[in-house]
């Protein structure tokens, strides 16, 4: 039996400073064995960079996933080349893409691959994920599969975990910040929720600040959005594995908030 908790995305500073603080003992708590963090808004202005990473993984993470976000800081392209566990969406395009959207964690006892794909419904176009996914699974030869699938649909999230039900171990959806309600075992035992959740601000709106997204969808102004500062949660989905057969026997919503700020304890 392994667990494999699932980190929703880390947003900005704040979301660091909480997946610091809250991850180890996390992993303590619910002895887990492998750490996935989607890290694609964990730097500045919605994007990660090198030393955001480090970060991610100084705080406990095997494998940092991405999504939409992940070519924005140019900066973090020849680290996605070099480092096996830094992955972007695997069909974000076919050729010419840095870096890599499959990784396998290796521990001897099992073998572990995490896959990471993007939606295409409400999303910049990418290769079909349901075909990208059936090419990768052809490859492989471990039961043990986790796919992070960072998708602005439900519709398109919860068709891909049916899709792939009883196929990959478990399908966690990224991206929307907000933890559903839907954390299931599929009929053929695969783990599967529509969306982990955001690590990140609690009073914002997807981490952004309020006000400035009230005012944009009000008055359709452009406007910079700002990341919102306070105190966090960090969102997440405990996985349990059966590592022979590569089934999932279950699975469990985290949502942890940080202990409340006190003036200079940032
Ligand atoms: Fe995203």
């Amino acid at each position: 039996m392994i667990r494999v908790l699932c980190v929703g995305d880390v947003s900005g500073d704040d979301g660091i400073r909480c997946l610091k603080r809250l991850l180890p003992g996390l992993k303590r708590e619910f002895s887990v064995d492998v750490t996935l963090v989607n890290g694609e808004n964990a730097g500045k202005q919605n994007s990660l960079s090198p030393e955001t990473a480090r970060q991610i993984y100084e705080a406990g993470a095997d494998v940092i996933t991405g999504g939409n976000h992940t070519f924005r800081n140019p900066a973090l392209r020849e680290m996605l080349e070099t480092d096996p566990c830094l992955l972007r969406p695997a069909n974000w395009g076919k050729k010419g893409v840095p870096g890599r959207g499959v990784t396998l964690v290796d521990r001897g006892r099992y073998r572990l691959v995490v896959v990471n794909l993007i939606g295409v419904t409400y999303m910049n176009p990418a290769e079909n994920p349901f075909y990208a996914l059936d090419e990768i699974l052809e490859a492989l030869d471990t039961p043990l599969v986790v796919v992070d699938f960072h998708a602005e649909a439900t519709g398109e999230k919860r068709a891909m975990g049916f899709a792939f039900d009883g196929k990959v171990s478990a399908l966690f959806g990224t991206h929307t910040h907000v933890q559903t309600a839907d954390a299931q075992i599929l009929p053929g035992q695969t783990g599967y929720i529509t969306d982990v959740g955001m690590t990140g601000v609690v009073d914002s709106v997807l981490g952004v600040k309020k006000e400035i997204i009230i005012s944009w969808m009000k008055d359709h102004l452009p406007a910079k959005f700002t990341l919102e500062e306070g105190n966090s949660a960090l969102c997440g989905v405990l996985f349990t594995l059966d590592e022979k057969t590569g089934r999932c026997l279950e699975v469990q919503t985290i949502r942890r908030e940080e202990p409340l700020r006190r003036e200079g304890n940032r």
